[in-house]
Formats: structure tokens, sequence, C-alpha cells
């Protein structure tokens, strides 16, 4: 059979493990899907950039678009990033040229991916993006091919690994978040603009990739709900551990009657749950579906090796000629689905107060909780700071997320209670 000629564009992290990989097992891959997959051209910023590979058997383009062009590119890879600019313009003219698209950008496909679907479906053409979510773990794929019988019901995760890292290594080493989030700087494992991972948005990203997947609704990022890791302090994760739970950052996503859930936000988790031990790097997703009842995946979140294996796996589908629609369903059958905001969560509730140590406060805090009639499980107090304050612990029976929000907005207008306090989400998984 005729070989797959492919154009790269972009040769950062991805690229490079994209162009290692096909470079070191074409054998095997071309046995494995009955043709070469040959790279006639590549392209990134820097041209005289070392790389540590050798391009030079390669053509160059000064201008990526260059590729969506071209008659001897059949397919073209997108490892540039970002959600529009030149990324989404290689994706339409590539896909409006009839060449088959495989990209890793989670930002472009939770924001463009249904438009970017359309257009493969009216070209007759594949798009794959595995690489989007949970890098080395082929969770798409698992979606939407091995539970294809099922109805899907909920869908969560691990989804960001340097958030998972930050947590986990809190908690390893008993320092603080700052500290942590310096070393992490230094590691260069924060994206260039570190509130993607810092404030969940990344992991936002590839939640509604998911839930899209899963569910078959339109990809609706701008009703993702999310919060990220900036104001869980050391404390946290000590009383959390005192209770029985870790905090981890979780993307949530479920579709029920009400509507498609998603959210992105700190959890306790019991430390008896499978994803509570998945720690660093890693990344976990969980799928419940209705004649699976639950599957748990597990696996390196991101880095060179597990993405560039994500990548080359969307290609091997390709030049094995599988062409079927990019989210498992075509475009015309997707859902549109009603949002359920956050603030129709009920569940149970880690509240942290940190207060001035005075006659009275616990009676005007459990008075505020009482006007909410949010009840009580558990209330710790331990001995004082040192600058005469003191953190209180407390954990809510199950109630309304409304409930919980106004109390602490009452209770934080008392003049004894010194920061901002603080609601995590008790997840019983
Ligand atoms: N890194 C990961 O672990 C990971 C995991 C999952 C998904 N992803 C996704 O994969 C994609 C690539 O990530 P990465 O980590 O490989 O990024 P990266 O290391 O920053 O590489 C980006 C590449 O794009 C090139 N580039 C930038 N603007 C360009 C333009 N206008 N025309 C042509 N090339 C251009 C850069 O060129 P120069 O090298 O010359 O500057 C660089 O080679 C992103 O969408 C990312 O979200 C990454």
């Amino acid at each position: 059979m005729k070989s797959l000629k492919i154009a790269i564009a972009g040769l950062g992290t991805v690229g490079v493990g994209v162009i290692k990989i096909l470079e070191e097992h074409s054998a095997m891959i071309a046995a494995r899907t009955g043709r070469r997959i040959e790279i006639v051209a590549v392209s990134a910023s820097n041209r005289s950039r070392d790389r540590g590979i050798d391009i030079s058997g390669y053509d160059w383009a000064d201008n990526v678009l260059d590729f969506a062009a071209r008659d001897d590119v059949d397919m073209v890879i997108e490892l540039i990033g970002g959600s529009d600019g030149v990324a989404k313009e290689l994706a339409q003219q590539s896909l409006s040229n009839g060449k088959s698209f495989v990209t890793a950008n989670k930002a472009l496909i939770a924001h463009h991916g249904a438009e970017l679907a359309q257009s493969a479906e009216d070209n007759n053409i594949a798009m794959r993006f595995e690489a989007s979510v949970a890098g080395g773990i082929p969770i798409i794929k698992s979606i939407g091919e091995g539970l294809a019988a099922n109805r899907l019901t909920k869908v969560y995760g691990i989804l960001n690994g340097t958030t998972n890292y930050m947590l986990s290594q809190m908690e390893a080493t008993g320092k603080d978040y700052g500290e942590i989030l310096e070393e992490t700087k230094l590691l260069g494992y924060l994206e260039a603009d570190p509130s993607l991972d810092l404030d969940g948005i990344d992991a936002g990203h590839k939640l509604a990739i998911l839930g899209s997947v899963a569910f078959g609704v339109k990809t609706d990022f701008d009703n993702v709900y999310m919060e990220g890791i900036r104001r869980i302090k050391l404390v946290d994760i000590e009383y959390a551990r005192e209770l029985g739970y870790r905090i981890k950052l979780l993307g949530i996503s479920s579709l029920s009657d009400a509507g498609l859930e998603q959210r992105v936000h700190p959890c306790l988790v019991p430390k008896s749950a499978p994803i509570a031990i998945v720690d660093n790097g890693f990344n976990a997703v969980v799928v419940d579906g209705d004649y699976i009842d639950r599957t748990f995946y597990e696996g390196r979140g991101a880095g060179e090796g597990p993405t560039a294996s994500a990548v080359v796996a969307d290609i091997i589908d390709i030049a094995r000629g599988r062409s079927g629609p990019a989210f498992f369903v075509p475009i015309g059958e997707m859902q549109e689905a009603r949002p359920v905001s956050i603030s129709d969560r009920n569940g149970p509730y880690y509240i942290r107060l940190h207060v001035e140590e005075q006659p009275g406060v616990i009676a005007d805090i459990t008075a505020a909780l009482r006007d909410e009639d949010v009840s009580l499980h558990i209330m710790l107090q331990k001995g004082s700071e040192q600058d005469g304050t003191v953190y209180v612990i407390m954990v809510t029976h199950e109630t309304h997320e409304k409930r919980v929000m106004n109390a602490l907005d009452q209770i934080d207008s008392l003049s004894s209670v010194i920061d901002k306090p603080l609601a995590i989400r008790i997840e019983n998984l």
C-alpha cells in the first residue's frame, strides 16, 4: 500500500517525541499498519534551534500553513498549542483541503472541537486528538470504542499532572504551597502560563473533551466550573489526612436528567479510593457505565514519551484506514446538554477557618451555619498558632452548596476571622 505522508507542525517536547518514535519504530509500525509512515516536512518557529535530533532529512516550512496546501501531504500533525491563532487556522485549512488531522492540543479541541469535527465530516476525512487528554492513557479510544456498548453516566479523574505533583509533594515533604510552587517552577513542570495548571483550566479543557466523548454531547468548555489549588495550605493536607482523606484536584463530569455537570476543583477523597493513591505526575480516569459498572485507568499524564505515544497511535489508526467521527458519533447526533450549575451540588464539605482565639468566636461561627441549616459532623480545633490565632476545621453532613457558601460569606464578615474561609468539597468516590 502507498505510504502515508505526514507533515509535523511544532517540534517542541511532543513534536520531537513523535519523530523519535516514528524513526525508531518505523518497521514495527509499517508491519502493524501495512504501510510506511513517511515524514515529508516539519516546521517550528526557529529553524536553527538544536532539538537534539537530526531533522535535515525532512523538508522545512517557514510557514506551517503551507502544509495544508501541499499535494504531497496526506496528514497534518499539529503540535504547536493554543486554542486559536495558527493552530486553529492550520486545523481548518488542513481539513478543508482534505488532509487528515491529528493534534495533542486540548485548548483547541475544548474550544473548537465540534466545529472542526464538522469540517472533518463534511470533507470525509479523519481527525484525532487522543493525546489531548491524560497523555499516555488511551482514554478517548477506551471510551469511544472499548466502552461503546454502555450508557456512560460519570467520568472523572486527575487530569493535570503538575498540580497532582504539587499536592503529592506538599504531603510528602511537609512544605507549604509557596515553597512547592517555586520548586515546581524550577523543574519546568508548569505551563508557560501557570494559570492553566494552577487554576484548573488545563484540567477543564480535558474534562470538556472527555464529557463530550463519553456522553455524546457537544463540547461545552464555557460551562465548566473551574477552581484550582492556589488556596490549599499544608494544614488542609494534614487535617484531611487525619480525617481519613487525601486532597486531589479532580475533574468530574456526569450526565443525568438534570443536565451536564462539569466541574474541576480540589476534593477530599477517601484514602482508600483507588484515585487517592495516584501521585506525582500520574493521571487517572474513572469511567462509570451501565453495563461495565466502573473502570479505572492510570498512566503518565504528560511528557515527551507518553504524549508522543498517543499522537503516534492516532497516526497509526488513520493509517489503518479508520476514519469514523472524531467524537465517535456524527456531529448531527450530538446533543446540546443543559449545564448544571456548581451551586446545585449536594454533598459534604470540609471547611477551614483561621480565626483569632477569642471567647464567642465558635458561637458566632456555629450560628452562621445554623442560619443556613448546615449541620456539622466533625469539628476540630487544635492548639493555637504562635500568633494567638487558631485553625478551626469542620466537616459538614451532606448539604447544599449554596447554603455552605452563604454561611461562609456570613462567617467571613466576622471581625475575628482572619483569612477568607475555605470550603473543599468531599467526594466519597
Ligand atoms: N508537553 C506535554 O507533556 C503535553 C502533553 C499533552 C498535550 N500537549 C500539547 O501538545 C502541544 C505541544 O506541546 P509541547 O509541550 O510540545 O509544546 P512546546 O514544547 O512549547 O513546543 C511548541 C512548538 O511549536 C512551535 N511553534 C510555535 N509557534 C509556531 C508557529 N507559529 N509555527 C510553527 N511552529 C510554531 C515551537 O517552535 P520553536 O521550538 O522553534 O520555539 C515549538 O517547537 C500543545 O497543544 C500541548 O498542550 C503537551
